[in-house]
């Protein structure tokens, strides 16, 4: 070989190198897992949908970085979860895991993200302690006692002094129920049952008899986004509400998505949550057209607005770091304070959890059409789980 040849031989190889190295470089990659099939899809659904939705108004480049999405089905079940957060550190080299539908994927995964030091940014679950279970865990959904204990507030002072809870059985269930309990009870009600139901396939019908014999003013619900229509449904037949019986819950029982099929059983029910899809704000009302515009008018749920935050925190933090990922992306995420559909809100920078108004809203009809509508606000409301 010549030595010019031989030279530019090496010059050929090493600009492939760069180039390779240039391409992994220009990626920003986000590993999405989510619930995509089974009882828990439409949290998926909801999720994915508005993870797109941002990444259509925002521009998919961030730091001069191609930004893929990665989305992964985990069936909704803890080990699927945690075998496919492994592969997309390891094969894929994601710079954030983020989703994370329910309490128990979220706390399988909580260990590969201390490992490996990525981020991981929780859209959905909402037990208070999840964001213990991992350094680089950030929360951009809610948390069960921060809904519970307005609620708790609320219902005294409205008529309802004797309550029977009936929560599913798990992790932000157990959150529900303790924190509306306590409340409740600090505030002079009572709370005359704590029912639990299986969190899979529950049948409602038996909870629901022992609810109606104990003849309490209002029977409080937390059920999974999915579950409140099955749970409304069985209300109506048992003629709960004829008997006297009100039904009062955390908003993920009158769930935007479904709300419109539970039907007129439902109107009038009061809930407290962080976000309805009739919010009246400027922001919202072009989040909700736009999303229904891209999703043939599927209305979106507190599940699409934790996922479409939680992207808005993911761009802005790897705009910071220049697209660098683990401590100082995470670094990045603490702290933000932004403007979402939901209203105000900020990621707390020491326990890295969401802070934002919760709502007390009642179901109305608005042009022939079921929705939460907001009456109260508590302002800037933290975890509360976090101040003992
Ligand atoms: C969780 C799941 C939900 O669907 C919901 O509405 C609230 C909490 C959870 O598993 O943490």
């Amino acid at each position: 070989m010549h030595k010019r040849q031989f030279l530019s031989a090496i010059a050929c190889a090493s600009l492939a190198l760069t180039a390779s190295t240039a391409m992994a470089q220009d990626k920003f990659k986000i590993g999405l897992i989510l619930p995509m099939t089974g009882p828990f899809a439409s949290t998926g659904k909801q999720i994915e949908a508005a993870a797109r939705l941002y990444m259509a108004q925002n521009g998919d480049m961030v730091a001069g970085k191609k930004v893929e999405l990665i989305v992964k089905d985990d069936t909704s079940a803890a080990d699927v979860t945690k075998r496919l957060a492994q592969e997309m550190v390891v094969n894929e080299k994601v710079s954030v895991l983020a989703g994370f539908g329910l309490t128990p994927l979220a706390f399988a995964t909580a260990p590969i993200a201390t490992q490996s030091k990525t981020p991981m940014v929780v859209m959905a679950a909402a037990t208070s302690s999840i964001t213990q279970a991992s350094p680089f865990i950030v929360r951009t959904s809610f948390t069960l006692p921060q809904a519970a204990v307005a609620i708790a507030d609320w219902a005294p002072n409205n008529g309802i002094k004797k309550v029977v809870t009936l929560v599913s059985d798990y992790g932000p269930g157990i959150d529900a129920e303790k924190y509306f309990k306590d409340r409740l009870t600090f505030n002079g009600g009572q709370v005359l049952d704590t029912l639990r139901v299986p969190m899979r396939n529950p049948d409602f019908a038996p909870f629901l008899q022992k609810v109606r014999d104990l003849k309490p003013d209002a029977v409080y619900v937390f059920v999974p986004s999915g579950a409140g229509a099955a749970l409304m449904k069985q209300f109506a037949e048992r003629g709960m509400d004829k008997a006297g019986i009100k039904l009062i819950g955390t908003g993920d029982i009158t769930d935007d998505d479904i709300l419109n099929s539970m039907g007129d059983v439902a109107n009038g029910v009061v809930t407290s949550h962080h976000y309805s899809a009739s919010h009246n704000s400027p922001l919202n009302k072009k989040f909700v057209a736009a999303f229904e515009k891209a999703n043939n008018g599927l209305r979106p749920n507190f599940m699409a607005v934790g996922g479409y935050d939680g992207m808005r925190v993911i761009y802005e933090a790897a705009k910071t770091t220049k697209g660098a990922g683990g401590q100082a992306l995470l670094d990045a995420m603490k702290g933000q304070v932004f403007e979402s559909p939901r209203g105000p809100m900020f990621i707390d920078a020491q326990t890295r959890d969401v802070v934002h108004n919760i709502y007390i809203r009642k179901v109305e009809k608005v042009n022939g059409q079921l929705y939460n509508q907001e009456f109260a606000t508590l302002k800037d409301v933290k975890d509360p789980g976090k101040a003992r």
